[in-house]
């Protein structure tokens, strides 16, 4: 599930954050304008026909999409939309903007989606689009653009669309495109182009669908048009436009499709050649060619079934000469075309046809789009995708890290291997990568700058190798890595020192390690870190001041360890700690103070925790009492289960927090033992003990087993914003993605379409 990241692309520093702050019920959520409709959980603002003559300033950061059709914008101008860093989804469409000032869209790196259309921009400027390095569809229809300056769109990596139909473009000047990796679709339609520099596409390596009708490339004497030879993939409704046209010759192209009316308004046709593409199908584009007397199909893997079965006739009927053979199914494949029968054609139930294609595309060869000089550079004993920048060479018993990747790769997929060491600069010319994987490799250590030149480099997985320590430059020229998995290793102390170079660490993942104790100043170097993972060591002492240098911590991970207490002071500064995890540690007592935030208590309390935490882990401990938890007004999910908690008097604080507040408190009463396993909520020792009085009274009919009090009570809506959707949050994204997609928008976006392995 990641992750697609463009090596330009920044996780912002905020991410974690947002991820939790995600979680919050609406009503902490705040700012809405005036004139707007705000949905606080999906995040959405809606202004539409407003008549606003701005872009509103008071909308809330978090948003994620954004909708201002329907206004009276006129100038977008430099940050318009700085405050609203969050945002995937931005609609503009009829809001009278003329121009779009450099630099409009700053700050908006995970945006995926922008319409502009329907206004009146005419020029588009060198950096119009700066800025949105995440951005899939950019769509400008219906605008007046009659100028794209060079480099408008070379920020745009991970365009997938763009869409420039209905504007009043008139010559396409060389290099206009330059910067789109990714685009699969530019259209174009509906301007007046009548003039296409030679390298006006240069650079479209990846476009498959290119959209030209109704402009004004008119070549009213043209008879022959000659083609063949271009990588072209689609050929679009009307494409070919020229009344006096005899011969086409569109042969050696990319085409795996054409639409039925791609020759339409060349009725002329008598002389067409398609042959040498990838078509599987094709489409009755004959039909509106009444002249058409020879068509060229050989070379294509054309599938003969029933689909087929209306050229076949046609050809019959029109005496055309058809050439060119079946290239399926099996029992006709390599038959010519016009030797096969219509009655021949035929399709078998769905299902057995799927099979039989799906076997078909499991034997067909890598596409022959590819020429042998476009074949991706990949080392011996590796597997390297072009489409998908994914090169592998995992489980393959390496001893040393290949080289000679393609400089284009984004993931590099090493786990498995034997490595054993890994040298400094053991990774040139692979700038951007953004998720190495060297999971599994007997590593012992990692030489200082093994990884330098990996500027893109997000995700860095060294889990379950055989680390003991890291040296200080180990992450030297990683500017970017914000993910790094350290666990199941061997460490014994914390690897400290070697953070001070990863400026834009997020999370740190060191589970499963033998980390005994975090010392001061561990965490030297990692100011910006939100989540630290350390479940699963043999942490029996927490410093104070273990953890100052991260004051941004968001998610603690403790659990599985040593402590027998809680490491009040060590958290006194970790003022924005939301998830705190202790489960499954020999924690005997909790101090009365420890999660009360108050000024002027002793330095053990947790000054400042209290109303920041979300949840709190504390199953699997040896607590017969539990502090004073009124503090925690905002907790959402709280665990006590499996501690021996003696239900008497002491305890009487818990049970009365549990009353206040909303929540399912899994705490169940060891003592005495003839209260054993029931739930502290349901026991009425309290009521007895002073100050307890209000507690409610035992229901004076014995209750039917069945029911237990409070069983109708409806389901508060807080707790479906919390366990379901925090743990997912928490988790990190599956490890290994399809690079197509930008980086999964804090996470969150990263769901099963991104997905493509494990
Ligand atoms: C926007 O302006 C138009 C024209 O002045 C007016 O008719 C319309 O009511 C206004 N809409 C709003 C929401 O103010
Ligand atoms: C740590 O080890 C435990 C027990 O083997 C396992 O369940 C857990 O998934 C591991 N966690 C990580 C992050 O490796």
């Amino acid at each position: 599930m990641l992750i697609t990241v463009s090596s330009t692309h920044t996780l912002r520093p905020g991410t974690l954050w947002v991820l939790l702050l995600l979680c919050i019920p609406a009503a902490l959520a705040s700012k809405c304008p005036q004139q707007c409709v705000c949905d606080q959980i999906q995040l959405t603002v809606t202004c539409v026909n407003r008549n606003l003559t701005q872009v509103p300033p008071a909308v809330d950061e978090i948003t994620v999409k954004l909708d201002l059709r329907g206004n009276d914008i006129q100038e977008l101008p430099t940050g318009a939309f700085k405050h609203t860093p969050y945002l995937t989804h931005l609609s503009l469409q009829r809001c009278n903007i003329r121009r779009v000032k450099e630099g409009a869209f700053r700050g908006l790196g995970r945006l995926v989606f922008l319409n502009l259309a329907n206004n009146n921009v005419d020029i588009l400027y060198q950096e119009s689009f700066d800025g949105l390095s995440s951005l899939k569809q950019l769509m400008i229809d219906r605008n007046r653009v009659e100028e794209i300056q060079p480099g408008a769109f070379s920020q745009l990596g991970f365009l997938n669309l763009l869409s420039l139909t209905h504007n009043h473009l008139v010559y396409i000047p060389n290099m206009a495109f330059q910067g789109l990796q990714n685009i699969k679709w530019l259209r174009l339609s509906h301007n007046s182009l009548n003039y296409l520099d030679t390298e006006a596409f240069a650079g479209l390596l990846t476009l498959t669908r290119l959209s030209l009708d109704h402009n004004g490339l008119q070549l009213p004497e043209l008879t022959r048009l000659e083609m063949s030879y271009n990588p072209m993939a689609y050929l679009g409704e009307e494409v070919v436009s020229m009344a006096k046209l005899t011969h086409l010759l569109l042969d050696h192209m990319s085409l795996q499709d054409m639409s039925s009316t791609a020759v339409k308004k060349s009725p002329s046709l008598i002389h067409l050649d398609i042959s040498y593409n990838q078509l599987r199908v094709v489409q009755p584009f004959f039909e509106s060619s009444p002249k058409l007397a020879r068509l060229n199909l050989a070379g294509n893997p054309i599938y003969c079934n029933c689909y087929l079965r209306p050229l076949r006739e046609w050809s019959i009927r029109s005496k055309v000469k058809l050439l060119g053979t079946c290239g399926g199914p099996a029992h006709l494949s390599g038959e010519n075309l016009q030797a096969v029968y219509p009655a021949e054609l035929r399709c078998q139930s769905q299902e057995a046809m799927l099979k039989a294609e799906l076997e078909e595309s499991a034997r067909m060869t890598p596409p022959p789009t590819l020429k042998p000089e476009d074949k991706v550079k990949c080392p011996a004993n590796c597997v390297c995708e072009a489409d998908t920048h994914h090169s592998s060479c995992e489980n393959r018993a390496h001893t040393k890290v290949p080289r000679g990747f393609s400089p284009d790769t984004r993931l590099l997929d090493l786990r498995g291997n034997n490595f054993h060491y890994i040298p400094s600069n053991s990774f040139p010319g692979v700038a951007h990568v953004v998720s190495l994987h060297l999971q599994r490799c007997k590593i012992t250590e990692v030489e200082g700058g093994a990884f330098s030149g990996m500027k893109g480099l997000i995700y860095l997985y060294l889990s379950e190798n055989d680390l003991t320590s890291l040296s200080p430059d180990v992450f030297k020229g990683l500017p970017q890595l914000t993910y790094l998995h350290l666990e199941k290793n061997r460490f014994t102390g914390f690897p400290k020192g070697a953070f001070k170079l990863v400026p834009s660490l997020l999370a740190l993942r060191l589970e499963n390690n033998s980390i005994a104790k975090l010392e001061p100043d561990i965490l030297t170097g990692a100011e910006g870190l939100r989540a630290l993972y350390l479940t699963g060591n043999v942490i029996d002492h927490v410093s104070p001041g273990a953890l100052d240098q991260a004051g941004d911590l968001d998610a603690l991970h403790l659990g599985a360890n040593r402590l027998s207490e809680v490491p009040t002071e060590a958290l006194s500064k970790a003022g924005n700690l939301r998830d705190l995890r202790l489960s499954g540690n020999p924690i005997r007592w909790v101090g009365p103070n420890a999660f009360r935030p108050l000024g002027g208590m002793s330095q053990t309390s947790l000054a400042g925790l209290g109303p920041g935490l979300r949840s709190l882990f504390l199953e699997g401990n040896q607590l017969e009492e539990v502090p004073n938890l009124h503090p925690l007004t905002f907790l959402e999910v709280i665990n006590l289960a499996d501690n021996p908690l003696m239900c008497d008097c002491p305890l009487l604080p818990l049970r009365m927090w549990i009353e206040k507040v909303n929540l399912k408190v899994r705490a169940t009463c060891a003592n005495p033992p003839e209260l054993r396993g029931r739930k502290v909520k349901d026991v009425h020792v309290f009521r007895a003990c002073p100050g307890g009085e209000s507690l409610p009274a035992p229901p004076t009919v014995t209750p039917k087993p069945a029911k237990a009090p409070g069983a109708t009570k409806p389901k508060p809506i807080r707790s479906l914003l919390t366990s379901p959707s925090l743990q997912p949050l928490l988790s990190f994204p599956a490890r290994c993605c399809s690079l197509k997609f930008h980086p999964c928008p804090g996470l969150l976006l990263c769901s099963a379409p991104c997905c493509i392995r494990h």
